[in-house]
């Protein structure tokens, strides 16, 4: 057993609750999603999972990610993101109130607090507070740019897990996330977090890594395990790209237009997938070998690692990793579970899971209306009989070569 899970075992017995949320959280994913899909007619249960965006703000320009691609100038249109829209604290607050009163049974979903860079959220900290007193469980993702000064706070409010972005080696990591000695200053607040949580005899956070693979840094993800030993973490997240081409996004763009918006009533901001606001994949046929080769070798790695160590999305198999780099029809079980069993709020408030399409908005509805309300179950429907062009490499989706439980949608 790996120091994690023991650390999980221990982390059961002081926090029980969390046993009942991770239950559910792998019961939606492995069957309660899959049957609501096929049966609810677009309702859904309560959300295990909740994923929100305090700010689209960031204080790096990584080079795969989206986030920084969109600004106020280039989409007025887009309403999360305009800085001038992030929602005041007591909206954010009042929703934390909904979601802990939602169940009966005193059950709360899983808190996934991303960006942008969350940290720099003016009341992230009044967030975690609130979320902290209804005793959410709370996975913080950051870039470790602020993760030093915040180390106290971290660990005075019992939040349960950080997980840190290390693209690489030093080197690597600067020049992937354009910041000249953001590995040293991110290493040094791990190592404060750490020490701190020994010092405190503090179980929590558990402290993750996650390593976003690129073509930058294909020739070093070996290294990579021996980084994050050396750093103390308690486990590591090898993260595939998520990525769009031309041709999918100008067939995705095509089906999900105006007229499809108008005639299912469904408020969708067009184009879905806007020109300039997606990541095309830089990795090539002559990487692949590479790739293949470096994931088996951190699959042998990690067993002889204390580390827990993982692949996004979805564990996915090295023997997939071709097509899903390189053959964008190929196969692929044509499920999105993530409608059922997630919810994704951004920092104006809007309810919106993906492509574009607007659920609601949390300033002037309750999140019950939002989430079985008309406009979500509709859009659930569509997604539940065929998936759109742009789903193609979301990394809500299962890279399994074929379905071993849930109902796939029609082909
Ligand atoms: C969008 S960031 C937000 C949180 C924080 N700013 C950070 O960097 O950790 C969340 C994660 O998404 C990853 N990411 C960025 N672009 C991606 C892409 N195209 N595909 C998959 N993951 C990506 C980042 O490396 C990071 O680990
Ligand atoms: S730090 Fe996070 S949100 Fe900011 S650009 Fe990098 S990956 Fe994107
Ligand atoms: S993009 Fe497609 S697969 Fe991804 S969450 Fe949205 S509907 Fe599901």
């Amino acid at each position: 057993m790996k120091p994690l899970h023991k650390k999980m075992i221990r982390l059961a017995i002081q926090r029980p609750r969390i046993i009942q949320t991770l239950l559910r959280l792998a019961y939606r994913q492995k069957i309660g999603a899959g049957f609501d899909r096929w049966r609810r007619n677009g309702k859904s249960s309560m959300p295990c999972e909740v994923k929100i965006h305090l700010t689209r703000r960031c204080n790096l320009s990584c080079t795969m990610c989206n986030q920084h691609r969109h600004s106020k100038d280039t989409d007025q249109h887009i309403p999360w993101c305009n800085p001038d829209n992030e929602l005041p604290i007591d909206v954010w607050k009042n929703f934390l109130d909904q979601m802990a009163s939602w169940s009966s049974t005193g059950y709360r979903p899983w808190l996934d607090i991303s960006g942008g860079e969350p940290t720099i959220y003016p009341h992230f900290k009044e967030f975690i507070n609130h979320a902290r007193k209804h005793k959410f469980f709370i996975n913080l993702l950051t870039n470790g740019t602020t993760l030093e000064k915040n180390v106290s706070f971290l660990i005075d409010q019992a939040v349960d897990a950080v997980t840190i972005s290390i693209d690489g080696p030093e080197k690597h990591h600067d020049s992937i996330r354009g910041m000249q000695g953001l590995f040293k200053r991110v290493e040094k607040g791990i190592q404060a977090l750490r020490e701190e949580r020994e010092q405190r005899n503090s179980l929590t956070p558990i402290i993750s890594l996650t390593c976003t693979i690129s073509q930058a840094n294909l020739a070093v993800q070996e290294q990579m395990i021996p980084i994050a030993e050396e750093l103390g973490v308690d486990s590591i997240v090898f993260n595939n790209t998520t990525f769009q081409s031309q041709e999918t996004v100008t067939s995705h763009n095509r089906i999900l237009n105006k007229e499809l918006a108008e005639r299912e009533n469904l408020q969708i901001i067009l184009p879905s997938i806007p020109e300039g606001g997606y990541y095309k994949s830089e990795i090539r046929k002559d990487d692949l070998p590479n790739l293949v080769q470096s994931i088996n070798t951190l699959n042998a790695m990690e067993k002889k690692s204390p580390l827990r160590v993982a692949f996004a999305p979805f564990s996915m198999k090295s023997s997939l990793l071709k097509p899903y780099y390189l053959d964008m029809s190929y196969p692929f079980p044509n499920i999105c579970d993530f409608l059922w069993k997630s919810i994704r709020i951004h920092p104006d408030g809007t309810v919106s899971p993906c492509l574009g399409f607007m659920a609601g908005n949390i300033r002037n509805k309750t999140v019950k209306e939002i989430w079985n309300g008309a406009a979500y179950c509709k859009f659930r429907s569509l997604v539940a009989k065929k998936i759109f062009p742009g789903c193609v490499r979301c990394c809500q989706r299962r890279y399994t070569e074929k379905v071993k439980l849930g109902i796939s949608n029609q082909d």
